[in-house]
């Protein structure tokens, strides 16, 4: 069966784009971001895992307002980098993993997830950066998984939905007949907030508390509604769901391998773990 290492939680901002192409990571504004992640890099060459299954959310790559699936995932042979505004080079192609991409269709929709399926899909920000921040080489020595939680357009799915659906990935992945490693990333967060009165909103009390939570209490988020959510971690700080669906694949029990905690990157307070089943 496949068996799943760790997984590797981090905030994703299309900032870092430029600095890693204008190799900006020992500049005094960068280097307490960047130096977060050579612990991770090793690790992951430590672990060599085969697959990386990613939760992260589109911001309007892939899907727009009109058509948003709260809960998407890709099927493609391969996932193109397209150009999102941001002026940031698109990264390398990344090949699906397309044996476990339909397990996992098969399993969630059978445990009731009626996740929309995704036979094309171009890929963002959210899902590069943290890739390339893992493999600064961008050769991407795993195949990936894509997997969508809606934090774009209300209503979004509850931070308990996001949990059980995280749990429901890694009950798929480990009864996935495979003697593949896989990696989960969960991408998005911390606390944010890029428009409106509240603009530049961060909340590290909140952040830390959340952290802490995912080892030692990790369903503590799911008391809260997107409202609350809202108020805790600004309007695109709900993109901590990706965090929760991440850390609930990884069953009940885990162990913090490594953390890192910087604010601000732009407006977002930049947060990273590597937690590993017990
Ligand atoms: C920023 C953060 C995000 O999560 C994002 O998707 C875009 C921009 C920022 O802080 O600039
Ligand atoms: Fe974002």
């Amino acid at each position: 069966m496949a068996k799943i290492i760790g997984a590797v939680t981090t905030s994703h901002v299309p900032a870092i784009g430029r600095a890693i192409a204008r190799n900006l990571q020992n500049d005094p504004y960068w280097k307490p971001f960047f130096d977060g992640f050579p612990p991770v890099q090793r690790w992951l060459q430590e672990q060599q895992p085969d697959i990386a299954v990613v939760f992260y959310n589109d911001h309007g790559l892939n899907f727009f307002l009109d058509k948003l699936p709260t809960f998407a995932i890709g099927t493609a042979p391969s996932y193109v980098n397209a150009d999102e505004g941001w002026g940031i080079p698109q990264v390398p192609t990344f090949t699906g993993a397309e044996d476990l991409q339909w397990h996992l269709v098969n399993s969630l929709v059978a445990e009731e997830f009626d996740l929309t399926t995704c036979q094309e899909m171009n890929v963002d920000h959210a899902f590069t950066l943290p890739m390339a921040l893992c493999w600064p080489d961008q050769k991407w020595p795993v195949k990936v998984v894509p997997i969508c939680i809606n934090t774009v357009q209300f209503p979004l799915p509850s931070a308990a939905r996001c949990y059980k659906l995280g749990e429901a990935v890694g009950r798929a992945i480990a009864s996935w007949k495979s003697d593949a490693k896989v990696v989960v990333l969960g991408t998005g967060g911390l606390s944010h907030q890029l428009d409106g009165e509240r603009a530049g909103f961060i909340n590290r009390d909140f952040d830390l508390q959340f952290m802490e939570s995912l080892i030692h209490d990790p369903k503590w988020a799911t008391q809260f509604n997107s409202t609350q959510l809202v108020e805790k971690a600004g309007t695109q700080g709900v993109e901590l769901l990706m965090w929760l669906a991440s850390r609930a694949a990884l069953g009940a029990n885990v162990k913090l391998t490594h953390q890192n905690y910087h604010i601000p990157i732009s407006n977002t307070a930049a947060g990273l773990m590597v937690m590993e089943p017990a």
